[in-house]
């Protein structure tokens, strides 16, 4: 029997456009090798350069396809000059929507340093790099409480209120803890660790989620629990990758810490993500529309790639579905294999050992993943 998933597809602006039909070509190579799977693809148009047409950010029914999908695959949003009478750039509503309006609250960025990729970070290889961050993604800093104050037409204040609930700390530290479990420990000592980020020397917010990690910990005897203040785990977390395994930590310190982890895999190209909550969950690489390179096939597809991939593991787990698994499996080794051999790559990644490489196109990685997942015997 033939399982079909319903996935919305948001490919949106710039080079969202570009790497999204690579994803989606893979997944279906990968469905075609292990078989009993198949996908229906549902396709949002959305994003600034569809604002500046029709006046709006997505269709109306754009959220309801989203809900009624078994997952959501989005590309990136945000163009030049598409800016709402509000003055923020068209299409970012569409991310909120979809975090708060699905209670997406777990945003899972992990940082895999593949062989044949060189890491900017003097003397990591691949093996030195593998963990996940996960942040919290419905409230925090980033809670939609805010204002400011004008006084004589002056804007004198200005405020954004962090929250804490505990709700949003458990079910987020709850989340890491058991990612934790189904992984296979940290690269320098294969030891289960969930490392909580926090700044609770200073801010009662951050006293707060340590208490609520300590209290969730509790029920996980076997992982062991660590802490870093998010200032130090800057620098922490690009001298010693190899220590880490899951992190959790709070929206903004999640946000700013998992684009500085890109910088140890090879860039944002490599960088996919999961928005994560218990019903629903959409999957999008971590870059944005990159307006700079958009248009020219030169965006490397593999961050949007293995953010296909994290949307099969989740349906595997969601649906117990075991060729789920095996076709995440399939990317994961496509993807590993075709680094590996080192010639097939986007620009961003010729550098260092691989200046020499001669620069593919999107398409060409698109297809070198799909090709090696066509030929693999399950
Ligand atoms: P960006 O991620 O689009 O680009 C940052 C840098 O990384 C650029 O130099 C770009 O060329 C490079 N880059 C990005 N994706 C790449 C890929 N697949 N392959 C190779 N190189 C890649 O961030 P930026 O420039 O700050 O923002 C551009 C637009 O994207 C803005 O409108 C911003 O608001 C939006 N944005 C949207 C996001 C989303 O949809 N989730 C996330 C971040 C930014
Ligand atoms: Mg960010």
């Amino acid at each position: 029997m033939v399982k079909k998933y319903r996935i919305a597809v948001l490919p949106g602006d710039g080079v969202g456009r570009e790497v999204i039909p690579e994803a989606l070509k893979v997944l279906d190579s990968a469905a075609e090798a292990v078989g009993g799977l198949d996908f229906d693809y549902v396709e949002v148009p959305c994003g600034g350069k569809y604002y500046l047409k029709t006046g709006l950010e997505w269709p109306d029914d754009g959220f309801e396809t989203c809900r009624g999908a078994d997952a959501i695959l989005f590309g990136a949003v945000g163009w030049p000059k598409a800016v709402l009478p509000s003055g923020q750039l068209a299409g970012i509503g569409i991310l909120l929507d979809l975090r708060f309006g699905l209670d997406l609250y777990a945003n899972v960025r992990p940082a895999k340093l593949y062989d044949g990729v060189e890491c900017f970070v003097k003397g990591k290889e691949a093996g030195d790099v593998d963990f996940v961050i996960v942040r919290e993604n419905t409230e925090g800093l980033y809670a939609p409480i805010k204002g400011s104050l004008e006084r004589g037409g002056k804007r004198e204040v200005a405020v954004d209120v962090r929250v804490l609930t505990r709700k949003g700390c458990e079910r987020v530290i709850d989340y890491a803890f058991r990612l934790c479990l189904s992984r296979r420990g940290a690269a320098v000592d294969g030891k289960r660790r969930v490392t909580c980020v926090d700044k609770s020397n200073v801010l009662e917010g951050c006293r707060f989620f340590r208490k609520v990690f300590d209290e969730v910990a509790e029920k996980y005897g076997s992982v062991e629990k660590d802490y870093v203040y998010v200032d130090a785990m800057t620098q922490w977390m690009i001298r010693t990758p190899e220590r880490y395994d899951v992190i959790v930590t709070t929206n903004m310190f999640g946000d700013i810490l998992s684009d500085l982890s890109s910088v140890l895999i090879g860039g944002m190209g490599m960088a996919p993500s999961g928005n994560v909550g218990d019903e629903h969950a959409m999957f999008e690489p971590v870059h944005g529309s990159a307006p700079d390179i958009a248009g020219r096939e030169v965006a490397n597809p593999i961050g949007a790639i293995l953010s296909a991939k994290m949307m099969l593991e989740w349906l595997a787990q969601k649906h117990k579905d075991e060729a789920c698994r095996k076709a995440a499996e399939a990317i994961e080794r496509g993807v590993a294999d075709v680094l590996a051999d080192g010639k097939i790559r986007t620009q961003d990644l010729c550098y260092g050992r691989y200046a020499d490489v001669k620069p593919s196109k999107t398409s060409a990685v698109g297809d070198a993943i799909a090709q090696r997942i066509r030929k693999m015997e399950n």
